[in-house]
């Protein structure tokens, strides 16, 4: 099976021989190429909609795969025992969902030991909680799929500590790494703040002049951070 890029780079995270729970997995295309590729021994995949489950149980029958991939019906990690997976992926959601999911289960959370997080948006709010919360964020990808920037952390229980508060925005690892994505990745969001900037400048509201300034601020400091990587 041929799996896209962000699912790719997902999988990559995973450590081998690892006992994996892909949290919402959907279509099951991660559990499957986990346990084809003879990464994960045994994979967990779990999702709140019986729709979504009722396809990685039709897909795991189909590929013979039931003894190998358990799938399970539930909301985020209630449906995982403490110490059943080393392993955790949750991919596809926003970052607010995916931290409600870390924080509901504490005992399931803390017995885990790798965390493969993947937000479609609000990745700062996840990357705070993190930091807040003891996990130290290992490393950072990203990947670009049909025009849209995916952001995957990996991380693990620990301590991170954060420099700058453009930092949560924009990963200190990705920069660090200098990642061939990332000065398009900035400007892309650029152009975004730049639009709203552009769409608010002539509102005489005191709530849109707070919000000139603070979206001004932040162009600031993300054109901060594109010297930082051309420097
Ligand atoms: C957009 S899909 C992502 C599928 C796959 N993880 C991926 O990255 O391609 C999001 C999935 O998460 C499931 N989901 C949403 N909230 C959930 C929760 N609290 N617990 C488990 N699954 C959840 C949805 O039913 C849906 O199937």
């Amino acid at each position: 099976m041929k799996l896209s890029n962000r699912l790719i780079a997902i999988a990559n995270f995973v450590p081998k021989n690892s006992i994996v729970a892909d949290i919402g997995t959907d279509h099951g295309y991660i559990p499957v190429y986990l346990v084809e590729n003879n990464i994960a021994k045994k994979v967990i995949g779990t999702d709140i909609s019986k729709g979504s489950l009722d396809k990685i149980i039709d897909y795991i029958k189909t590929l013979n795969l039931e003894h190998i991939i358990d799938a399970r019906l539930g909301d985020g990690l209630e449906v995982i025992k403490p110490y059943e997976v080393d392993t955790v992926i949750i991919a596809g959601m926003g970052g607010l969902l995916i931290r409600d999911i870390l924080e509901k289960n504490k005992e399931v959370t803390d017995s885990i030991a790798n965390f493969i997080l993947q937000p479609m948006v609000a990745a700062k709010e996840l990357r705070q909680y993190l930091v807040d919360n003891n996990f130290e964020i290992i490393e950072e990808e990203l990947v670009k799929e049909d025009g849209k920037y995916y952001e995957i952390i990996f991380a693990k229980k620990g301590k991170s500590y954060i420099e700058k508060e453009i930092y949560y925005e924009i990963s200190p690892l990705l920069i660090k790494k200098k990642h061939p994505l990332l000065r398009e990745f900035i400007q892309f969001r650029l152009r975004e703040l730049e639009n709203i900037i552009e769409e608010i400048k002539d509102i005489n509201t005191e709530k849109s002049k707070e919000r000139y300034l603070e979206i001004s601020a932040k162009i600031k400091d993300y054109k901060g951070v594109l010297e930082e990587i051309e420097g």
